[in-house]
């Protein structure tokens, strides 16, 4: 299953992408109950890095829904401009909701945080888009081969 969260369409897009790429159900964890969850059904979540960590609404969805943390979890990012120490923070964040495996996979798309960022000019943020798309297929094989990014130690 594909859960996923969106604020302006970015990760929405890829969820969606990679469900058809994948061949796994999606759902958007702020439209109603979680689906059922089979013993052997993989678990992704693709969601927006907001200051180098994931967003609050989905760290209260992911700790009201506790049976989730048995799962290994494979999360792919959207970003704006660059991941930082992104992954390992993540990491850090879903431990201490008591993930055991975390995978983390990296997108850089467009930005849409207005009040520091300079956004893309439309054309240019449709090409970013679409280069992101474009590296999706190695995204779902790395799910698949359970290879996530580096994260630093020291972070972890
Ligand atoms: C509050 C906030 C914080 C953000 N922090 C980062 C960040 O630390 N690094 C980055 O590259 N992009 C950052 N962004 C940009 C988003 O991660 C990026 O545009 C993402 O693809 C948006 O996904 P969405 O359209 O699914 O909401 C931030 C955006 C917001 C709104």
């Amino acid at each position: 299953m594909i859960l996923y969260f969106s604020g302006t369409g970015n990760s929405k897009l890829v969820a969606e992408k990679l469900s058809i790429l994948m061949k796994e159900k999606l759902h958007n964890l702020e439209h109603g109950a979680l689906p059922a969850l089979h013993e052997q059904e993989r678990l992704v979540l693709v969601a927006p890095l907001y200051f180098w960590t994931l967003p609050s609404p989905i760290l209260r969805y992911l700790a009201q829904h506790p049976q989730l943390s048995q799962k290994e979890l494979h999360v792919v990012i959207t970003c704006g401009g660059a991941m930082g120490t992104g992954a390992s923070l993540i990491t850090r964040q879903l431990r201490c909701l008591n993930f055991k495996k975390v995978y983390v996979h990296a997108l850089v798309m467009t930005t849409n945080y207005i009040p520091r960022h300079k956004v893309h000019a439309p054309e240019a943020a449709a090409k970013a888009i679409q280069a992101a798309l474009d590296k999706l297929p190695i995204i779902a094989e790395d799910i698949r081969r359970k290879r996530g990014a580096h994260t630093s130690s020291f972070l972890e």
